[in-house]
């Protein structure tokens, strides 16, 4: 019921109010970040998560080799970055929540664009706490001094994880600790938390690439996993579609979170100079990890999925790494699985945000009231893939890369097509000529590559059930 009156309530209200000049006082009272170091470091919280930890690392381990990792590094210059640059100046421009924002520069047809956002998003949480309760468990459980020393105890340590009454309270802790963040606000909640946990996920990494990097075996293990050459690679379909999307989902493009975190932004902000910074954060951390993770998996390891599903594989072959170190194991076991709770609780916080300033740009309710009961919502959404593995990959296939690659692709038609005089004005520190170039990826290559990925992602989801069914 409740469900119900709050989708009509956001169809109706808030929409006169949409095309509004920017400057105009929204619904809520907009709170801005303290400097632009906070929102840097906030955006960068939301960028960097277990996308960058398990996805990036789990591709290269599993043999994407060289071409994975260039195309990779390609989509994410050609279009991550434009895209990010393109979602901040739509916030930044509108000073509004995603939905309205798509509205106030597109009009009411793009309003379909502006309803993906919050949706998208909340249906992300909704599967990515569930992992996230998998990754606090997991530290508690080395905390307690319980490590996994062969094959067959790493897969009951994972089937433990995702298992029985401990995840479902795993998971309403960690929906409940974003919330709480989210509901302190935007300075005080996000701001505060990205200020303390970025440097600190970041102190982490380091030492662990460095104490990665002095194994004995990590240079033969760089060059088997990360040298593999294979020409066949560069044409593959599935290697092209992985390294665009695994671009796409770890710079959070697409859901809306850049552009409800650049609504909160002052007109002075340098955003060319933020989205850089943020960009290559990003990359940086989830090229970091692949160096941290690649010389601990033994060869062979991470295509073994035993009970763990392809979800599990590193929950599984992680902890099988850190516990063949010996003594120094659980120490560094629990420092790696430490950071990945930072980094997953930072981008939830990110994917909540974006359902509530939509309701709350919308609706006019309090911070507070709105965000406990849009996470109440999200509780119910993610309720699937709590309960199936299988249906948490669905859905991460579904939301975190066909809807995220759609939603991109109808931003970079409407920033390239229908507003890039907004664009050009909001990015006017710009040289020209890359402003220019900015505008024609927008326009041509951003929707050409992104409809690619698209049709590929929908055919790679759809064959194996056409040849399951013939
Ligand atoms: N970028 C995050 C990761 O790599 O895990 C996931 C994510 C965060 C996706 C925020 C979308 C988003 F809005």
């Amino acid at each position: 019921m409740y469900i119900v009156t709050l989708l009509e309530e956001l169809g109706m209200a808030g929409l006169e109010n949409a095309n509004a000049t920017p400057s105009a006082p929204s619904a809520s009272a907009r709170q801005g970040w303290s400097s632009s170091l906070g929102f840097v470091l906030a955006a960068a919280g939301s960028a960097i998560g277990l996308g960058n930890l398990w996805g990036l690392t789990y591709r290269v381990a599993l043999g994407g080799g060289t071409a994975f990792l260039v195309l990779y590094l390609v989509a994410v210059v050609v279009l991550g970055f434009p895209l990010l640059l393109a979602e901040l100046a739509l916030g930044r421009h509108t000073r509004r929540s995603p939905m309205l924002a798509t509205v106030a520069v597109g009009g009411p047809a793009w309003q379909p664009l502006g309803w993906l956002f919050p949706l998208s998003s909340a249906l992300i949480l909704g599967y990515y706490a569930v992992i996230t309760g998998w990754v606090g468990r997991a530290l508690l459980a080395v905390l307690q001094g319980h490590v996994p020393t062969d094959q067959a105890s790493a897969d009951a340590f994972f089937l433990t994880l995702s298992g029985g009454w401990a995840e479902a309270v795993a998971y309403g802790l960690v929906l409940v600790l974003t919330a709480a963040v989210v509901a302190t606000g935007v300075q005080q909640g996000i701001e505060r938390l990205s200020r303390w946990s970025m440097p600190t996920l970041l102190v982490l990494l380091i030492g662990l690439v460095l104490w990665s990097a002095s194994l004995a075996e990590a240079p033969a293990r760089y060059e088997e996993v990360l040298l593999q050459w294979r020409w066949s690679d560069w044409l593959d379909p599935r290697i092209l579609r992985q390294a665009f999307s695994q671009a796409f989902f770890s710079l959070g493009l697409g859901s809306g979170a850049m552009v409800a975190y650049a609504s909160h932004l002052e007109s002075r902000d340098p955003l060319p100079r933020q989205a850089a910074i943020i960009t290559a954060l990003d990359t940086a951390v989830g090229l970091l990890a692949v160096f941290i993770v690649v010389p601990l998996m033994s060869a062979g390891a991470v295509g073994h999925h035993g009970g763990a599903g392809a979800v599990g594989t590193l929950f599984v072959a992680i902890p099988l790494g850190f516990a063949s170190l010996g003594s120094a194991g659980p120490l560094l076991m629990a420092a790696f699985f430490f950071l990945a709770s930072i980094a997953a609780v930072t981008s939830a916080v990110s994917l909540l945000e974006v359902p509530v300033a939509v309701v709350m740009d919308r609706l006019g309710w309090g911070r507070a009231v709105t965000t406990w009961s849009t996470v109440a919502v999200v509780a119910l959404l993610g309720l699937p893939a709590l309960l199936s593995t299988d249906l948490l990959m669905a859905s991460h296939d579904l939301f975190g890369g066909v809807v995220l690659i759609g939603s991109g692709l109808l931003l970079s038609l409407l920033m390239g097509w229908v507003a890039p005089q907004q664009l050009s004005e909001d990015l006017c520190q710009l040289p020209s000529p890359l402003l220019r170039v900015l505008l024609l990826t927008l326009r041509w290559l951003a929707p050409l590559l992104l409809g690619g990925v698209l049709a590929l992602s929908c055919v790679e989801i759809v064959q194996p059930k056409i040849s399951f069914w013939l």
